[in-house]
Parts: structure tokens; C-alpha cells; sequence
């Protein structure tokens, strides 16, 4: 049965966490993935592709954050995660428990994502297998899924089927930890997809695997070119399965910069008072220092004091 949680209540929490960049929100998103990502991205908006964004897996919402910032006016971004509900299974439940239960809560996921964005995408919590019987995807609706849940083989191989099927034709599924010595299960699930089920490699970076069940070729090549301009040495073309597969990194994109939040300023602010206090001893020392002067030393002689250094200062002295 599909559950469908609407978003938990919004109202300000002084616990909540208040991220100042895209740095500050935990996750795993290394940088040639936020520059490809955002490269993919703005190619599709430059070519006016239209269609919908999901992301399967989205812990606390650092690639969330990001791909939200690529929605366009009239598009809908659905995220599916487990937060704190039960996994399906005794796997994916230790897997849960290994990695995430600690520090993983929906309410914390949607705090990070509304210091970047003003709502909520809609947000399906529960195991991603739920996606397929949920009705909330139509089929051929989606220009760019990020894979990113479960590890284990038999979840990614059922996340890949439902993304196949929601996935418009000219669209790109990215996949997360595709070659992780601890995720043998996302390599096979892959591979085999790309075997067995017409998926094709556009480009691979050390940690994610991009593909399209259209053709890779328009995009493969644009993103060719552009890595050359960025590092004559790159990319390194690899043949796998006769295809010519690009694998990057991060100096053969165009930089980002780290997306601010709304708590960017106050965090700045902040850190230039605490910057300030700890200058400040040295000032606090010798107020400190002539009010005690003032306050022990007998009245007649603060008063002469005070008309000698009055002479001083009047360059009578
Ligand atoms: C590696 S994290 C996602 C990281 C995130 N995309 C980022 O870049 O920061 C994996 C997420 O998948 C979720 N997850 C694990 N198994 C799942 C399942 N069967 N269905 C839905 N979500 C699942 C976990 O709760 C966790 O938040």
C-alpha cells in the first residue's frame, strides 16, 4: 500500500537546523556531481526539455537542495525516502539502522530544504518500491531521476525498472555509488540494466553512473566538448559494451558556487560579533582597568587626576 505523508507541520523550530551553504547540510554529494548535475541540468532547460524531476533517496536533502533549484514554473519534484518509517524488509531495515536512523528525521530534512526554497516538493515517505503502485508518476513524465536509496541489489534493480518507466526518452537517471567497495548490489543492478536493458551510459564520475534509455549521443558529445575546454585532458573515454563512455571530474566542468540559504547573512553576521569578542579582550582589560583605578583610589585624588589629564589633553601639561 502506497503512503503518501503530507509535509509535517512548518511552524519555526529553534531546533531545527539552520544551514548557511549547501556545505553545512550533511549528505554525500561530491563536487563533480553537483557540477554535472547542474550542467545536465541547465542543458535541459537551454533546450527546452520539458518534464518533471524525482529523487529517490534524500536523506537530509543536500541533492535535493540542489536539484530543486532546477524545477521550473509548472513542474512537479516528488522525493521518496523512508525517513523514519519501517523499511520493507530485515536488509534494508539493518541497512537503515548501519548508515541513517541516528541522525535522519523528515522534520530535519524538510528544515534543511526550505533554508534554500520557499516549499516543499511533494514528498513520498515510504519505501521507494511503493513509488510504482502509487499512482503519483505518470509514465514518460520525468526529465532527470537521481537513484540514490537503497543499496541493495534487488531495491536498486526495482528502483531502475520504475524509473525506466517514468522516465521521458530523452531523460537521464543518475545512480548513486554505482562502484562502492560497499555497494556491490548498485554495480550489478547497473551494469545489468545496461546489458540486459537498453539503459546507455552518458558519463561516469567516480561516484555516479549517468544513463538514458533514449539516445546518449547529443548529450555525450556536448558534454565531450565542453570537458575539453575545461581540461584538454579530458575526458578519459572508455569503451564498455561499444559504447564510448566519458568518465569526468571536477576540473573538467564549469565551478559552482555553493548555494546560500536564507540563513546566509545572520550566520555571517554572527561570525563577525564572535570574531569581534575574541579582538575584544585586550579593549575590556583596560576599561576594566580604569574603573578600578576610579573605584579604589581615594575621590580627591580621581579629581586631580582628572584636571592634570584635562591639561594634558588641552596641551597645557
Ligand atoms: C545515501 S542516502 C541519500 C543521500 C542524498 N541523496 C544526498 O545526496 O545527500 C540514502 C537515503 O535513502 C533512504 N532509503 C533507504 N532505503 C530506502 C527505501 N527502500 N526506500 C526509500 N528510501 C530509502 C535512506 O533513508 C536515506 O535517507
Amino acid at each position: 500500500m502506497s503512503v503518501t505523508v503530507p509535509a509535517s507541520d512548518q511552524s519555526p523550530d529553534a531546533t531545527a537546523p539552520r544551514p548557511a551553504t549547501l556545505a553545512d547540510v550533511p549528505g554525500w554529494f561530491p563536487a563533480t556531481d553537483h557540477r554535472l548535475f547542474c550542467w545536465l541540468l541547465e542543458r535541459q532547460q537551454e533546450q527546452a526539455i520539458p518534464g518533471d524531476v524525482l529523487e529517490i533517496g534524500v536523506y537530509l536533502g543536500r541533492s535535493a537542495i540542489l536539484l530543486g533549484r532546477h524545477v521550473r514554473e509548472g513542474e512537479t519534484f516528488t522525493v521518496c525516502d523512508l525517513f523514519e518509517s519501517e523499511a520493507g524488509d530485515s536488509a534494508n531495515s539493518d541497512e537503515m539502522d548501519d548508515s541513517y536512523r541516528e541522525t535522519l528525521t523528515r522534520r530535519a530534512f524538510e528544515a534543511n530544504y526550505l533554508s534554500f526554497h520557499d516549499a516543499l516538493p511533494r514528498i513520498h515517505q515510504g519505501p521507494s518500491e511503493q513509488l510504482a503502485t502509487s499512482g503519483l508518476l505518470e509514465p514518460a513524465s520525468q526529465r532527470f531521476v537521481h537513484i540514490d536509496a537503497s543499496h541493495l541489489y534487488q531495491h536498486v534493480a526495482a528502483d531502475l525498472r520504475f524509473t525506466r518507466e517514468v522516465l521521458r526518452a530523452d531523460g537521464i537517471v543518475a545512480m548513486d555509488d554505482y562502484r562502492s567497495e560497499h555497494t556491490p548490489g548498485v554495480a550489478a543492478a547497473t551494469w545489468e540494466a545496461v546489458r540486459l536493458h537498453g539503459l546507455r551510459p552518458i558519463a561516469l564520475t567516480s561516484q555516479k553512473f549517468y544513463g538514458t534509455w533514449g539516445d546518449p549521443e547529443p548529450v555525450r558529445q556536448a558534454l565531450i566538448e565542453q570537458c575539453r575546454r575545461n581540461d584538454p585532458r579530458a575526458p578519459d573515454l572508455q569503451l564498455v559494451y561499444d559504447e564510448q563512455v566519458p568518465r569526468l571530474w571536477a576540473g573538467a566542468l564549469p565551478p559552482q558556487e555553493q548555494p546560500r540559504s536564507r540563513w546566509f547573512a545572520q550566520h555571517e553576521a554572527e561570525q563577525e560579533a564572535r570574531r569581534r569578542a575574541e579582538r575584544a579582550p585586550a579593549h575590556r582589560v583596560r576599561a576594566l582597568a580604569r574603573h578600578l583605578v576610579v573605584e579604589f583610589t581615594p575621590p580627591i585624588a580621581v579629581r586631580s587626576l582628572r584636571r592634570l589629564l584635562a591639561h594634558r589633553h588641552a596641551g597645557k601639561g
